[in-house]
């Protein structure tokens, strides 16, 4: 027993609330987390919107699920409350967070209605009455005026629930005018909801629910669903709770227009390797390698390669499940397994990849590029390797003054750089906005002058007359 003279309490202070504001959200994490209750209350129909009205601008969603009784509603608005010792195999929740976290990252005020059986239920958190009126951890139980619209409620449903989040300080800038800022803050919302809730769309291995983004019916985005792709090995544990699968995309050379796109979403095909972490069939991980060490990184020969796991809510301990939904590690007990099946197909896909885009030309069997990609600060940029053993041979001959079969390899180095021509990664560099061309086209301005200016020099000690030269250099629009 504690002796009650050594016990102080020390309740959290009301700052803790404008703290809590702050954790870190992104907008379509934030909506994400706030599907995944709708989800939970087994929502068959979620309508999501979010709207630009100046300082009335606001998020609404709305569902059809089972929707909560007063004090249920009570209990969702408290703080931290976890309602259920054990939570069902398909609850999407843990922490007892989600809906007040996410909702006031975006916005200064949260309100909601939920209703069972036609009886409704009002709840709302607003900042300036927590902080200026009430001075205290309290809801109010009516509407603000500027709400009451938007609780009529649009589905037919006997229950359901509405969430409003309103004064959206994150999502407009200070006057609340830019429409345009505001609309590409969002941009990412519908596509990103597409990908993580895909199972849930399609009703695949869960009840199928029809979730509707600003008054679209969202399709799925899943990112195993690639013609050709194929299994480069599996591993199942803990009575088959826990399944990894790793897949290898087929080349992109090979891909379908909308396949090239659809590996290229979100954060771009190179960073969209990795992991894709479903828990109870949500999307956490997108993408990465998560603890898998420092030799796995995101680069471009491995970009075919991308693990599936499935865990179940009960492991979230295990796998370090954050509060955002957003995170996850590959716990020890597991660790060496998984990174056997990864590292195999992490291979395999940088195989299949040199594969495609390298030409054996040694007789030692190694491999050399005629395309680099670098990384700038300002994007990817191609560039001709300049050690390639055929530039080596004509510089060879150049210093042995050796020029028999100069015009022959000349050829061959010109053909070789146009078959290799790395169209398809240019293409999908472009559509992920990664390629900086006209930044490149400025930095070698100067030295396209120099190369030009050795070439005349070059052309006069031959003799060939200026109009000869001039006709040859001075039209290209390079210079
Ligand atoms: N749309 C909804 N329909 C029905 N019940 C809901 C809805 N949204 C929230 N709830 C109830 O409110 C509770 C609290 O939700 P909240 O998102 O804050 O925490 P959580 O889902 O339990 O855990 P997490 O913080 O991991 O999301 C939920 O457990 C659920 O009982
Ligand atoms: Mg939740």
């Amino acid at each position: 027993m504690v002796n009650t003279n050594d016990v102080l309490d020390l309740p959290p202070d009301l700052g803790l609330f404008d703290s809590i504001r702050d954790m870190g959200y992104s907008v379509e994490n934030a909506i994400a987390d706030l599907i995944d209750n709708s989800l939970a209350a087994k929502s068959t129909k979620i309508n999501i919107d979010i709207v630009f009205d100046k300082d009335r601008s606001y998020i609404r969603i709305e569902d059809n699920g089972t929707g909560m009784n007063r004090s249920c509603l009570n209990d969702a608005l408290t703080f931290g409350k976890k309602t259920k010792s054990n939570r069902e195999p398909n609850d999407l929740g843990r922490f007892g967070l989600g809906l007040k976290t996410a909702s006031l990252s975006q916005g200064k005020r949260l309100s909601v209605k939920t209703v069972i059986n036609n009886k409704e239920e009002i709840g709302v958190w607003d900042t300036d009455f927590v902080n200026n009126e009430a001075k205290r951890w309290a809801i109010k139980t009516q509407p603000f005026e500027t709400t009451i619209d938007l609780f009529k409620r649009k589905l037919p449903d006997k229950s359901g629930t509405i969430i409003v989040i309103e004064i959206l300080d994150k999502l407009l800038n200070e006057k609340a005018e830019d429409s345009d800022l505001f609309y590409k803050k969002i941009d990412a919302v519908g596509d990103h909801l597409s990908l993580i809730f895909h199972r849930y769309i399609q009703g695949y291995l869960v009840e199928k629910t029809d979730i509707f983004y600003q008054g679209q019916q969202l399709e799925p985005i899943d990112p195993f669903a690639f013609s050709k792709i194929t299994i480069k090995g599996e591993g199942k544990y803990y009575n088959n709770s826990v399944v990894v699968k790793a897949y290898i995309l087929p080349h992109e050379s090979k891909m379908s227009k909308a396949d090239l796109k659809k590996a290229s979403l979100e954060n771009g095909f190179t960073f969209n390797q990795g992991f894709y972490l479903y828990r109870t069939n949500r999307l956490i991980v997108c993408g990465g390698w998560l603890n898998m060490g420092e030799d796995m990184k995101s680069i471009e020969p491995t970009k075919l390669c991308r693990i599936m796991v499935d865990i179940p809510n009960k492991w979230d301990d295990a796998w370090g499940i954050d509060v955002k939904k957003s995170k996850a590690i590959i716990p020890n007990f597991i660790y060496s397994d998984v990174e056997k099946i990864v590292k195999n197909a992490y291979d395999s896909s940088k195989d299949r990849y040199l594969h495609r885009s390298k030409r054996k030309i040694s007789d030692t069997g190694s491999y050399s590029w005629i395309w680099e990609a670098r990384n700038s600060i300002k994007g990817k940029v191609y560039k001709i390797n300049r050690k390639h053993p055929l530039i080596d041979q004509i510089s060879e001959m150049e210093e042995k003054k050796d020029f028999v079969g100069l015009k022959k390899l000349l050829f061959g180095l010109i053909d070789h750089i146009e078959i290799n021509l790395p169209i398809t990664e240019i293409i999908s560099d472009g559509a992920m906005n990664q390629a900086d061309l006209s930044d490149v086209t400025k930095d070698n301005s100067e030295k396209l002058k120099k190369v030009t200016a050795n070439f005349r020099k070059k052309l006069m000690d031959q003799g060939k007359s200026e109009g000869f030269i001039n006709n040859l250099l001075d039209d290209t629009d390079l210079i």
